[in-house]
């Protein structure tokens, strides 16, 4: 993998130093042709017209919903293409049948996006039950035995802390689900784009992630679901029906069902294109790069005296996500200095996790700095070496 020569692919990177990829990632010339292409070549309506062209349109669209279920290593369930994770989660939380007394499990490691869909069920007199992790972010797997019973019918969490970095033991805690009969989805929103995710290795119901995190165009998102008869789609109406009468209605079979109305069919070719530029690079590529440097950025943030470091200081229990604090700095702060000193980009606050910051008593929450294929060796020694001037002056 030469990094050099794909980062010619992401002409903004002549300028800055991205290291908010948890929060968006950027999007390289291939996807943004196999946009342009859409709309200058073969911009159709998808799923209705029978003109060469609209048929063109829907033979891409629909073999991006491939390329997606390739990327996941499955031909079982159906790919739905959403607006992002937040979108995906809702459709389960809207889609499933509930009734009264039914329990949900989830942690308080969760994006709000995989809260508050679930907290809103409580109205409806769901019971929620989240686990709370330890100071880097552990949760224990008994906590999940003690609390998935038979009454849970689903659990829901994360597979990689957007804050602190670490990766839950998502292939454990499907057994504990698989004992007791338990749906489980997983939040793949910061795993899918770095981890390499198998379905039928990982043996969960829903997973939900963002196209947009991993090279995709902004307003792209997936839901994967083991079958389509597991939830209602969210909306309905033209595009999704095979046959209508005024007594009801006849699904169309397979993401189609659930895609009602016209979709980002330009979108989701992007995110198409998207998955063709990883897989050309290689994940194993990507996973040894990001590796590297992960190593050394974690070893980097520990070196330095006046940082404090959250989430696992082992490379074996996390990802290229790091928060950290700089003593007598508020977040904002160091986010700003890194930006005007260096052109460098981190996210600061509390990451749409304000529970998780609430109990790990951080009241301006953390600096984040994430990472992606494109990052190299050189921006993280410049990274590192701003952030120990910003110290001295702090
Ligand atoms: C773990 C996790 N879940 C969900 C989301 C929500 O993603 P989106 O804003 O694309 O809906 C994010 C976004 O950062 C995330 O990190």
């Amino acid at each position: 993998m030469n990094v050099q020569t794909l980062r010619d692919d992401f002409p903004i990177l002549k300028n800055i130093i991205y290291l908010d990829n948890a929060a968006t990632s950027l999007t390289p010339e291939p996807v943004l042709k196999a946009v342009l292409d859409y709309y200058r070549s073969y911009r159709a309506n998808v799923g209705r017209g029978i003109y060469s062209l609209a048929q063109l349109a829907d033979q891409r669209y629909r073999e991006a919903h491939r390329k997606v279920a390739d990327f996941l290593g499955t031909t079982q369930g159906v790919v739905i293409f959403t607006r992002n994770t937040t979108e995906s989660i809702n459709m389960v939380a809207h889609g499933l049948k509930w009734k009264r007394g039914d329990n949900i499990v989830t942690t308080l490691l969760e994006h709000h996006s995989n809260l508050l869909p679930w907290m809103r069920l409580e109205r409806s007199g769901i019971n929620l039950k989240i686990l709370k992790p330890d100071q880097n972010g552990k949760i224990e797997l008994s906590d999940f035995e003690n609390a998935i019973d038979k009454r849970t019918k689903l659990v829901t969490v994360t597979h990689l802390s957007n804050v602190l970095g670490n990766i839950l033991p998502i292939k454990e805690i499907s057994q504990i689900c698989r004992d007791n009969n338990s749906l489980f989805l997983v939040d793949g929103a910061q795993s899918v784009p770095h981890m390499y995710l198998n379905m039928k290795k990982l043996d969960c119901d829903f997973v939900c992630f963002s196209g947009h995190k991993m090279l995709g165009p902004t307003g792209t998102g997936v839901l994967w679901m083991k079958s389509e008869e597991m939830i209602e789609p969210l909306l309905v109406g033209g595009g999704m029906v095979d046959d209508v009468s005024l007594d009801g209605y006849r699904r169309k079979a397979g993401y189609e069902g659930f895609e009602a109305g016209t979709p980002n069919i330009a979108g989701g070719i992007g995110l198409g294109a998207a998955i063709d530029y990883l897989n050309r690079i290689g994940r194993e590529e990507i996973r040894i790069h990001e590796l590297t440097l992960t190593a050394m950025l974690l070893e980097g943030l520990l070196d330095i005296e006046g940082i404090e470091v959250y989430g696992p200081r082992t490379i074996e229990d996390r990802s290229c996500v790091f928060s950290f604090n700089v003593n007598r700095l508020v977040p904002h702060e160091v986010a700003l200095m890194l930006d005007q000193a260096s052109n460098i980009l981190v996210r600061s606050g509390h990451h749409c996790c304000i529970p998780l910051m609430n109990h790990l008593g951080l009241d301006h929450g953390t600096v984040r700095a994430s990472l992606y294929f494109y990052n190299t060796e050189n921006e993280i020694e410049r990274f590192l070496a701003t952030l120990e001037k910003i110290v001295k002056v702090a």
